[in-house]
C-alpha cells in the first residue's frame, strides 16, 4: 500500500514552491517596510499556553488542538496560532524592556488545527502574521489593518472587503456578557451542547457557533456595540477616523467576535469579494488583546496583531487571476560531447556556480540536440558546448540562446565572459 500524505496536509512541488518563494519574500519585504522585526518561536509548546491564551471554551482548544504528552510526560501542542507564542516569547525574555517601543514583531510558518478539511482549511497551514506590543494608541490598531489590506493589494489582488467591530474593554465586555445570557438562558435547551456549556462561563462563543449559527435567537442577540462604555466607544471611533484619514474603506459589522479569547476592542476580518472564491470568504483576521500578556504573566501592555494563511491567499489569487512573476531560468547551460569533455565540464560549471553564475549540466549522457532542449527547458541564457576538439585546443564555442549568436571564447576565459552579461 502506498503512504500518502496525512489528511488535510499537501505537499509543495517545485511549482508551487516557487509562487510560495515570491509571496514569502514579498510579505517579509512589506512586514520590514512597516518596520517589523521577525520572531521565530518554536512549532511546539506547553498546553497549558494555548489553553490559557487562546481560552478554554474555544473550538481550537477544546476539538482542534494536536496535543500529545513526549517522553518526559509533559502535555505540548502542536501551535495553533502564533499570537501566544510571541505574547510568551514577549514576556519571558522581557521584551518590554527592549530599545525600540513598540515592539513590533512578524512571523511566519505552519500552524495545525484538527479541522473537517475542506478548500481554503487544512491541518497544517501556514501564517503570516504581525504582532504589534506595548501601545495603546488607535493608530497602531490603523497601521496594522492598513497592513494586513496591503499583504494583499502589494499582490494585485482587489476585490477585498474589511470588517471591522469593537469587542469593548473588560467593562464593556462583562456588560456585554450579562446581556448574552440574560437573552440566551430562556432558550437552553434548544442549544447544541457546547452552546449550553459555553452559556455561563463564555457566552460569546455562542455568537460563533457553527451549529446553532441559524437558530432564531442569533439574529436578535445583543450587540456588542449597544454595551461599549465610553472609553471603548471612544477608541474605536479613534480608529475609524484614522481608517478614513488613510482613505481605507471598510464595513462595521456588529456580529463579528472572533473565534479566539483574547480580543478586546478592535477585531477585524478581510473578506475575499471574487467571485468563485468558495464558500470560506475569511482571508484573514486579528485584533487588539489588551490583558493577553498580563495573563501570561507578563507587565500591563497591550497588543494588536493579524495573521493570514498563506493557502487562502494563494485561492484568492486564483480566483481573481492573479499571476505572479515566477519565471526564474538559469543563466548557463554546459553541454557536453564525448568522455573527457565531462571531466573538463566538472571543472568548469564548479568555477562558474563560485562565480554566482546559475549553472547546470546534462548528466543522463543526452544526445547533443536533447542537451539544447534541456537548456531551453531550463531557461538558460548561454549554452557552453564542449566536445573532444574544445578539451584539445581549450576553446569553447558559447552560444546566447536568446538570439542565437555563438562565439568562440578561452575556457579560462569563460567565467568573465558571462560574468560581464548578466
Ligand atoms: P484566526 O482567525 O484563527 O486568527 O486565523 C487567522 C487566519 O489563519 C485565518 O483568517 C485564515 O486565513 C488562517 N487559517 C486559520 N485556520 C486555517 C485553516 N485550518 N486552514 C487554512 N487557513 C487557516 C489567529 O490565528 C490569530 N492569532 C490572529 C491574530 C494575530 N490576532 C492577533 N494577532
Amino acid at each position: 500500500m502506498n503512504i500518502n500524505v496525512p489528511r488535510g496536509t499537501e505537499d509543495l512541488l517545485p511549482e508551487d514552491t516557487q509562487k510560495w518563494h515570491v509571496i514569502e519574500e514579498r510579505l517579509k519585504q512589506l512586514a520590514e517596510l512597516y518596520n517589523y522585526q521577525e520572531i521565530r518561536t518554536p512549532i511546539f509548546e506547553r498546553t497549558e499556553l494555548f489553553q490559557r491564551g487562546v481560552g478554554d471554551t474555544t473550538d481550537i482548544v477544546q476539538k482542534e488542538m494536536y496535543t500529545f504528552s513526549d517522553r518526559g510526560d509533559r502535555s505540548l501542542t502542536l501551535r495553533p496560532e502564533g499570537t501566544a507564542s510571541v505574547a510568551r516569547a514577549y514576556v519571558q525574555h522581557k521584551l518590554h524592556g527592549s530599545e525600540h517601543q513598540p515592539n513590533k514583531l512578524y512571523y511566519l510558518g505552519p500552524m495545525f488545527r484538527y479541522e473537517r478539511p475542506q478548500q481554503g482549511r487544512t491541518r497544517q497551514f501556514t501564517q503570516f502574521g504581525i504582532e504589534a506590543i506595548g501601545s495603546d494608541d488607535p493608530a497602531v490598531d490603523a497601521e496594522v489593518l492598513a497592513f494586513a489590506m496591503e499583504c494583499y493589494q502589494t499582490l494585485g489582488l482587489k476585490s477585498l472587503k474589511l470588517v471591522i467591530n469593537s469587542l469593548g474593554d473588560k467593562e464593556s465586555r462583562e456588560a456585554h456578557r450579562q446581556a448574552l445570557i440574560d437573552h440566551f438562558k430562556p432558550h437552553e435547551e434548544e442549544l447544541c451542547t457546547d452552546c449550553q456549556n459555553r452559556l455561563e462561563q463564555n457566552p460569546l462563543r455562542l455568537l460563533d457557533c457553527k451549529v446553532d449559527q441559524d437558530h432564531p435567537t442569533m439574529q436578535n442577540a445583543p450587540s456588542i456595540l449597544d454595551y461599549l462604555n465610553d472609553y471603548s466607544l471612544n477608541y474605536f471611533e479613534e480608529v475609524k477616523k484614522h481608517l478614513d484619514q488613510m482613505n481605507i474603506p471598510f464595513v462595521v459589522d456588529e456580529t463579528l467576535v472572533r473565534g479566539l479569547d483574547y480580543y478586546t476592542h478592535t477585531a477585524f476580518e478581510i473578506m475575499s469579494e471574487a467571485e468563485g472564491f468558495g464558500s470560506i470568504t475569511t482571508l484573514s483576521g486579528g485584533g487588539r488583546y489588551n490583558g493577553l500578556i498580563q495573563d501570561l504573566g507578563g507587565p500591563e501592555k497591550s497588543g494588536i496583531g493579524f495573521a493570514l494563511s498563506i493557502e487562502r491567499l494563494l485561492m484568492a489569487l486564483d480566483a481573481e487571476g492573479v499571476t505572479l512573476d515566477t519565471q526564474q531560468g538559469i543563466d548557463c547551460y554546459v553541454i557536453t560531447m564525448g568522455e573527457e569533455a565531462k571531466y573538463t565540464a566538472s571543472k568548469l560549471v564548479y568555477e562558474l556556480r563560485k562565480a554566482g553564475i546559475k549553472t547546470d549540466q546534462d548528466y543522463l549522457d543526452k544526445k547533443m540536440k536533447a542537451q539544447f532542449k534541456a537548456a531551453d527547458r531550463y531557461k538558460a541564457n548561454y549554452a557552453v558546448i564542449i566536445g573532444e576538439e574544445e578539451v584539445q585546443s581549450g576553446v569553447v564555442n558559447i552560444k546566447s540562446l536568446d538570439d542565437g549568436n555563438q562565439k568562440s571564447v578561452s575556457l579560462s576565459d569563460i567565467v568573465q565572459e558571462i560574468k560581464s552579461t548578466i
